[in-house]
């Protein structure tokens, strides 16, 4: 088959790495992709949004199967205008990545469908949006409805803060038409989780679990980010949780979406928050996480694209999908200066010795480009991935630093305690 993936980050490269290995994939193209995603498929230029690019070149190439990465491009209905002219694709319509697209649409259905989630409101009226805070009081979480690049939330301690936040997206227009509507909704307490699963449209297959970390800092400080790090398994996610996930959230979640008719084919990537009364829906995403992919590929033993297709094709239920039983963990390795303005185009060195000849380590890359003479240039925020499979999260944990480490790229950072909470759980259990 010839294939396409659309996007350009880590999570692209994973998915490229992926694909490239699949025995049915004789030629793979990735669009606009990077430095990392070059050697394993050709790049074209063309921008994940440009959807009429992307059309023109899938009929050009005459592309028999396109893999969708990030959110943007199927909240635009890249796969709907692909599915038009007789191309199959993996990811969801239009219709189906308003569960990403607009956090209303996804907190009425959970509402109609008595999926768990947080108390809510929906408000077009910055003053009705006041009352609500006033009445419910702090702390609160003020959401902007559309996608607002990871950056539409705010937790509130106060009534202050969520009455600022009503302001910044509705009377300053900070998240443009994203914010043009908010979602407001009682703060859960509890320990984050994030769970994904694959869904032909019917049917969901869980797939291995998977944690981020979402702030800039050690000891999960500072800004939100896309995500600094990631590791495979996560504890936190045990078989019971699995299960009562898949029976209270994702499972409704699907018949809903077909019961609506906009079933959902592609990944569903669910945000939880593991509260004392067990698991309750924060948000979802309709794509794989970023750098929640490259661990759970890292681990992925059977062939991906059979899988994907069988999503295209309604036929999942007889998949299964087999795991290595080792942990994954990714370092991110951002341009310093991330998630806030940072500099592009300084060379990144040591990226062979940090892989050196073991097929238990791999450098993703996110925002890379290439520079003269084979260098390699940091090109956006989060730039690197590096991860390394191990025994246990510990070993891969410092697998992944000792790779890191050869980097040499001073205009970068990342985090020195990537799956710190997984680690500390298997001391423990080691205790136990
Ligand atoms: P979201 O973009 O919806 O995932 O929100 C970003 C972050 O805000 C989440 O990862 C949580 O840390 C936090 N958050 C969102 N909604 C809630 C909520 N209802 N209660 C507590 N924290 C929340
Ligand atoms: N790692 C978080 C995300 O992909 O949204």
């Amino acid at each position: 088959m010839k294939i396409l993936v659309v996007g350009g980050g880590g999570r692209e490269h994973a998915l490229c790495w992926t694909l490239a290995a699949s025995p049915l994939c004789h030629k793979l193209f990735c669009a606009p992709g990077n430095a990392g995603i070059a050697e394993d498929a050709d790049c074209v230029p063309i921008a994940a949004e440009d959807i009429d690019g992307l059309l023109a070149f899938v009929q050009q190439e005459a592309i028999d199967y396109v893999v969708v990465g990030p959110e943007a491009p199927l909240v635009l209905g890249l796969v709907d205008r692909l599915t038009a002219i007789g191309v199959k694709a993996f990811g969801p319509t239009a219709a189906a990545a308003e569960l990403e697209g607009s956090k209303g649409f996804t907190k009425d259905l959970c509402a109609k469908y008595g999926i768990p989630t947080a108390a809510y409101g929906r408000f077009t009226e910055a003053e009705a949006a006041k009352a609500y805070v006033r009445r419910q009081g702090a702390p609160i979480v003020v959401k902007a409805d559309g996608l607002a690049a990871g950056k539409g939330v705010t937790v509130a301690a106060t009534e202050d803060e969520a009455l600022a936040a009503i302001d910044a997206a509705m009377a300053d227009g900070a998240f443009g038409a994203a914010g043009a509507e908010l979602v407001i909704e009682d703060c859960l307490q509890g320990e984050e989780a994030s769970f994904f699963a694959l869904v032909d449209g019917d049917f969901a297959l869980p797939l291995a679990t998977a944690q981020d970390h979402k702030r800039a800092f050690d000891g999960d400080e500072g800004p939100n980010t896309g995500g600094m790090g990631a590791y495979s398994p996560a504890p936190v996610m045990t078989e019971a949780l699995v299960e009562e996930t898949m029976a209270s959230i994702i499972r409704p979640t699907v018949a809903g979406m077909k019961a609506e008719g906009r079933p959902f084919k592609g990944v569903l990537y669910a945000g939880l928050m593991i509260t004392a009364e067990g698991p309750q829906l924060i948000e979802y995403n309709v794509r794989f996480g970023d750098p929640e992919c490259q661990v759970v590929l890292m681990r992925l033993m059977s062939d991906l694209l059979p899988a994907l297709i069988a999503c295209s094709d309604g036929v999942l239920s007889t998949f299964d999908l087999r795991w290595y039983e080792e942990a994954a963990l990714t370092v991110v390795m951002a341009a310093k200066g991330y998630p806030g303005g940072y500099e592009k185009g300084t060379v990144i060195g040591g990226l062979e010795a940090a892989a050196g000849n073991s097929d238990d380590i791999k450098v993703f890359h996110a925002g890379t480009k290439g520079g003269e003479n084979g260098t390699v240039l940091a090109n956006g925020g989060r730039v690197l991935g590096v991860t390394a499979m191990a025994p246990s999260i510990a070993q891969a944990q410092a697998r992944a630093y000792t790779a890191a480490d050869k980097i040499d790229w001073p205009e970068g950072f990342c985090r020195r305690d990537i799956g710190w909470r997984a680690v500390e759980r298997e001391k423990a259990a080691a205790v136990d």
